[in-house]
């Protein structure tokens, strides 16, 4: 059982791993974002990012921001990496610095990719920027041009240490140097932050006056160096340029059209590109190893071009945005809908295992108990057989013992052997009760509490008082020609010889030492009582009896099971079977004579067909007969049709029952206690009364009718029969 349950566990959870699996889709990235700074630049990249990785659903971001600081960074770095990442992306905060943590992952076997700003190491799968050098080369050539190669111009550069901060300065002082006449009064220390750019003007001490442009390499810091130069001289006609050119409201280029600005550079953020490039990579595609990202100057001229396309852009983020959380709704509840799903196959499943396993459960108890009452009949048998095996030898003790016990010439044995005779007895009594007691226990029956031996003694004793033969005699008689005949079977050749010496004083005997000899002699012979064992080779004595209350020769006859069968459900058995009594072995010989005399006395019931009864019972009790309808109906139908003829002998009554003379004979006695030839003439005798009453025809008529060969002879039998002549008859 407990194997069972086991396996179908197993099965369980196998077809709960399958569906899981079938569930989850293929291989989950977890990508870390390490940025260097947080501000408006930052978090579109990081936003765009985001929005990219809607579309990879087995993509997960991890964001750190160092704010400029590089030993956070580093450690930042590291924590990402201990945290199982799959790829780094990282905007080192200087070129510097940063590169021994880059390496670091880098050698773990993780995929790096560096963005926007360099690193010293070449220790990266792969760079993204746009050229910053450019950026500061064309920010140069515009102000030249603005200026007409003439004028004050000055620079706030970006972190120190920074990639971008050298590239941009680089390009920048490359492009102004074509231009002899514009002179770079000043190129002051930012960090890239607004703050940064004020601090740096406001603790320049050089002559601030007549500057013509400030360029900022960030849009940040030209705004700050705007601020600190306004508060100095708030009439100044300075022009200021920048660069990362985002929209929005505080962005860049709406810096440029509301003309704070003269000119802002797009520094692009491209997020999206970033984190496609870092799948492929995950997904083993092929990649760029180094990008270049394209930019563009942003001047009056283009910039509310630039803000009108960059609104629509918003616009069709935020419908995508809907749209996105539209469908984030959908494969939430898809997921749900997954998950109950799962849940109710596997409710399935299980409700499944637990009907299996209540039906096995269910069949093993069937099982059990089959065997257990199989164990049970068996142990019944057994004992069953035991009793038969312990009560015959008893029986075959007891009973003889009995008898020499009752016999005349006890009184002329010595004292001694009188006294080992009765010690005997006791004991053999003793030994009885004891068998009977250890059968009833092991077969879980008791006979009410009496043995059967006591209830033997019960059933004699009220027998004897019914019995008018005294037992005293029986020993004197013996049977004589006209004494009933009782067939005895049984396969017992002891018990049949004890049977003998009992019965054969009273009775005629008959013997077979099974069911199916005794059935034979038993239609031959149609004895007036049978008494039979029940467990017998051949044909059991429970077969027998029916077989024999079935056949129409023997239905009659009474029988009497003679066995050790003790259980009341046996006797139930034998009663079934059509049995008239039912007597236990051991047996006192009394019970059994007492039985069989009763069975003899009351079978004569219908001796008087025709004329209203028996000698002692009322016309309603005879005329209704019990088991004898189909003999008797047909019997009679047989007489009265053949009644007129003088010369029906007792062989055509026979040959028209098919019955031999010996059965006819035999049958009819036992049933009306009459010989054919009797009720024969009791039935011409019968009709002739009815005719004599009912009709005008004269006495010699009737005699004639009713088969009579001479008037005579009638009136002497008519006379017999009724005590009266026919003439006096049909008077009265
Ligand atoms: C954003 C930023 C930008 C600048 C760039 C240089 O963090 O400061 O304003 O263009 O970084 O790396």
């Amino acid at each position: 059982m407990k194997n069972v349950v086991s396996k179908q566990w197993l099965w369980l959870m196998v077809l709960m791993a399958v569906l899981s699996s079938c569930s989850q889709g293929g291989r989950r990235y977890k990508i870390g974002v390490s940025q260097c700074s947080e501000d408006i630049w930052r978090d579109k990249q990081n936003a765009e990012m985001r929005m990219a990785a809607y579309l990879h659903n087995n993509v997960e971001l991890r964001f750190a921001a160092a704010y400029d600081s590089d030993a956070r960074q580093v450690q930042q770095i590291d924590s990402l990496v201990a945290t199982g990442i799959d790829l780094l992306i990282v905007a080192p905060n200087q070129i510097a610095t940063i590169s021994p943590a880059i390496d670091r992952a880098y050698e773990k076997g993780l995929p790096v990719i560096v963005f926007e700003r360099k690193t010293s190491s070449q220790k990266y799968t792969a760079f993204m920027s746009a050229d910053n050098y450019e950026m500061g080369r064309v920010m140069g050539e515009h102000i030249a041009r603005r200026l007409q190669g003439r004028g004050r111009v000055m620079e706030v550069m970006g972190l120190k240490g920074s990639s971008p901060a050298i590239e941009r300065h680089k390009g920048f002082m490359d492009a102004l140097a074509l231009y002899p006449d514009i002179d770079v009064v000043a190129t002051l220390q930012g960090d890239w932050t607004e703050q940064s750019a004020i601090k740096a003007i406001q603790e320049y001490s050089g002559n601030v006056e007549n500057i013509d442009f400030v360029f900022g390499q960030n849009d940040r810091m030209a705004i700050g160096a705007r601020k600190a130069l306004t508060a100095i001289n708030p009439s100044s006609s300075t022009c200021y340029c920048g660069i990362d050119g985002l929209p929005g409201e505080d962005g860049g280029i709406q810096l440029v059209c509301d003309s704070i600005l003269d000119a802002t550079y797009i520094y692009p953020t491209h997020g999206d590109q970033l984190l496609q490039m870092a799948v492929d990579i995950l997904d083993g595609k092929p990649f760029e190893k180094e990008v270049r990202l394209m930019s563009a100057l942003v001047t009056q001229e283009n910039a509310k071009v630039l803000l009108m396309q960059n609104e629509e852009i918003v616009r069709q983020t935020e419908y995508l945005d809907q749209l996105h959380t539209l469908a984030d709704n959908y494969l939430h509840q898809l997921d749900t809908q997954r998950l109950v799903n799962l849940l109710a196959i596997a409710l399935v499943v299980l409700l499944g295992v637990v009907a299996l396993m209540l039906y096995r459960y269910h069949r093993q108890k069937i099982k059990l108990h089959e065997e257990r009452t199989k164990m049970e009949r068996e142990q019944l048998d057994f004992y069953t057989q035991a009793a038969h095996e312990l009560r015959t030898p008893l029986t075959l003790i007891s009973g003889p013992l009995d008898q020499l016990a009752q016999a005349d010439d006890i009184q002329h044995l010595p004292k001694e052997s009188a006294d080992l005779l009765a010690i005997v007895r006791r004991n053999t009594a003793n030994l009885s009760q004891l068998v009977n007691k250890i059968l009833d226990v092991q077969t879980g029956h008791s006979t009410d509490g009496l043995t059967s031996h006591q209830i033997d003694e019960m059933v004699v004793s009220k027998a004897k008082e019914e019995d008018s033969d005294p037992m005293a005699t029986q020993g004197e008689l013996t049977a004589d020609a006209d004494a009933p005949t009782l067939l005895v079977v049984d396969d017992n050749a002891d018990i049949r010889t004890y049977l003998k010496t009992i019965l054969s004083k009273r009775y005629k005997l008959l013997e077979a030492a099974d069911g199916q000899e005794g059935l034979r002699l038993a239609k031959e012979q149609v004895p007036d009582l049978i008494v039979s064992d029940v467990m017998m080779p051949v044909m059991n004595g429970l077969e027998f009896c029916q077989q024999i209350k079935r056949d129409f020769i023997t239905s009659h006859i009474p029988v009497i099971l003679l066995t050790a069968r003790a259980l009341s459900k046996h006797q139930i058995e034998g009663y079934e079977s059509g049995a008239d009594a039912y007597i236990t072995k051991p047996f006192l010989p009394e019970l059994l004579m007492a039985r069989i005399s009763n069975l003899l006395k009351s079978r004569h019931q219908l001796h008087d067909l025709w004329t209203g009864g028996s000698k002692d019972q009322k016309k309603e009790e005879v005329t209704q007969p019990m088991k004898e309808d189909a003999f008797i109906l047909r019997f009679k139908a047989v007489m009265e049709e053949k009644m007129d003829d003088s010369n029906l002998s007792v062989e055509d009554l026979g040959t028209a029952l098919h019955l031999s003379r010996v059965q006819l004979y035999r049958k009819v006695k036992a049933i009306t206690g009459c010989s054919p030839v009797d009720l024969l003439r009791k039935a011409r005798l019968a009709e002739a009364l009815r005719l004599l009453a009912e009709t005008n025809l004269s006495v010699s008529e009737i005699a004639y009718k009713v088969g009579f060969t001479s008037p005579s002879y009638f009136t002497k039998c008519f006379k017999d029969e009724y005590g009266k002549v026919p003439g006096e008859a049909r008077m009265t």
